[in-house]
């Protein structure tokens, strides 16, 4: 990765807008490139892409296989299993509100949905079919020939125009009214007792929210919280000046829809949410001593970690109304 992306995401974070109720609003605009536009023709092919299972190697695995909307937009195991029934090595983040990131995997190694969206259909424990092969592929595929001409103005399908279908499609998936944030809002039922004392310690001495913030509850920078090992070395892995302080260095992920993406973080090595609050607000796991220094000094108790639990379940959107698709383009 670029050195100067990694100055940016690393930056501690200090709050410079008041935590006030908008601070927690998701912002209505998606954050879209200019070459890239949101049309409803464009979603729809994007959302047949998403759910193709033809876009691998053995007609096996589409995106929604590892995120799926049962799971959270995640997959419910704790390292994915693509080609070849191969396990990866990281566990499949949810791609709610993936539109707002700036950084993608949890080493943050690209900066693009649409860069992403490529990586996955060639990487050999995933999708594992060669870009050139794909394209070969879905442009024998008359229906979509026909599709992309709509949408793209170009019946030649190629792998820019493929990318930002899938992109857009993502770029939809954003979560809308949680009960935190009908709360927010002023609805005042809408989290009991055990919620609002569990936000209060989330935001004020469990001191959460110095990297889960803002409506995505992610800052997007890094920290080693003791869970890294030989097998991977996260954003070290892909730093171009190879510091060690980067060893173990994961990306903040969001806490939305949290209570359904178990198991958790980069390696899905826990199993349950209280389980996970407990080593992120104790300092991470020990006795790693490389622990980031602004992490390690932490301490929640049992008590005050159920009541966070609590706060985190009123995170989870209503499910999110897609129409998963039967009939693929033939
Ligand atoms: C075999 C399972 C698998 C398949 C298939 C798969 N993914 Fe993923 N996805 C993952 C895993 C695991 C990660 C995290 C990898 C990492 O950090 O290196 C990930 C990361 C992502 C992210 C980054 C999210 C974030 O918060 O940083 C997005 C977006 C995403 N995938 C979209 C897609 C799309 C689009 C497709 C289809 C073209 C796809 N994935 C196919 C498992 C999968
Ligand atoms: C110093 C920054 C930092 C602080 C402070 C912090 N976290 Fe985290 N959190 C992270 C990082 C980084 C990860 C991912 C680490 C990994 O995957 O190895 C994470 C992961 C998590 C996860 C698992 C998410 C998933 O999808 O797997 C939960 C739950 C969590 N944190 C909750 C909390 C709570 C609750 C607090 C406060 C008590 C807290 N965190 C404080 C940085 C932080």
């Amino acid at each position: 990765m670029k050195t100067y992306l990694l100055i940016i995401f690393s930056i501690i974070f200090i709050p410079l807008q008041a935590i006030d109720n908008d601070y927690w609003q998701r912002p209505s605009q998606i954050p879209t490139p200019k070459d890239n536009p949101i049309t409803p023709q464009k979603v729809e092919l994007g959302k047949l892409l998403f759910f193709d299972k033809r876009l691998s190697r053995a007609d096996d695995i589409s995106c929604a296989t590892c995120h799926d909307p049962k799971y959270g937009w995640a997959d419910g195991v704790a390292q994915s299993v693509g080609d070849r029934e191969q396990k990866g090595r990281r566990n499949s983040p949810t791609i709610i509100n993936s539109a707002y990131l700036r950084s993608f995997f949890h080493d943050s190694r690209v900066t693009s949905l649409e860069e992403q969206a490529l990586i996955p259909i060639e990487t050999d424990v995933e999708m594992n079919i060669p870009l050139e092969v794909l394209i070969k592929k879905l442009n024998a595929i008359d229906g979509y020939k026909k599709l992309f001409l709509e949408v793209f103005g170009d019946a030649e399908i190629n792998k820019e125009n493929l990318a930002k279908a899938i992109a857009t499609f993502e770029r939809t998936i954003v979560s809308s009214q949680t009960d935190f944030q009908k709360w927010n809002n002023g609805e005042k039922n809408a989290m009991n007792q055990a919620q609002i004392d569990g936000f209060n310690i989330f935001k004020d001495s469990g001191k959460c929210i110095s990297c889960h913030n803002n409506f995505n509850f992610t800052n997007e920078r890094f920290a080693n919280i003791g869970l890294g090992d030989e097998n991977d070395l996260g954003v070290y892995e892909v730093s171009e000046t190879k510091n060690k302080i980067w060893k173990a260095n994961f990306k903040t992920p969001t806490l939305i829809n949290i209570e359904k993406t178990a198991p958790y973080f980069h390696n899905g090595s826990v199993k349950t949410l209280k389980e996970a609050v407990h080593i992120c607000g104790n300092g991470g796991k020990k006795p790693v001593k490389s622990r980031s220094p602004f992490f390690r000094d932490r301490k929640v108790s049992n008590q005050e970690v159920n009541l966070i639990v609590e706060f985190l379940k009123a995170l989870t959107p209503p499910e999110i109304k897609v129409e998963i698709p039967t009939d693929f383009p033939q």
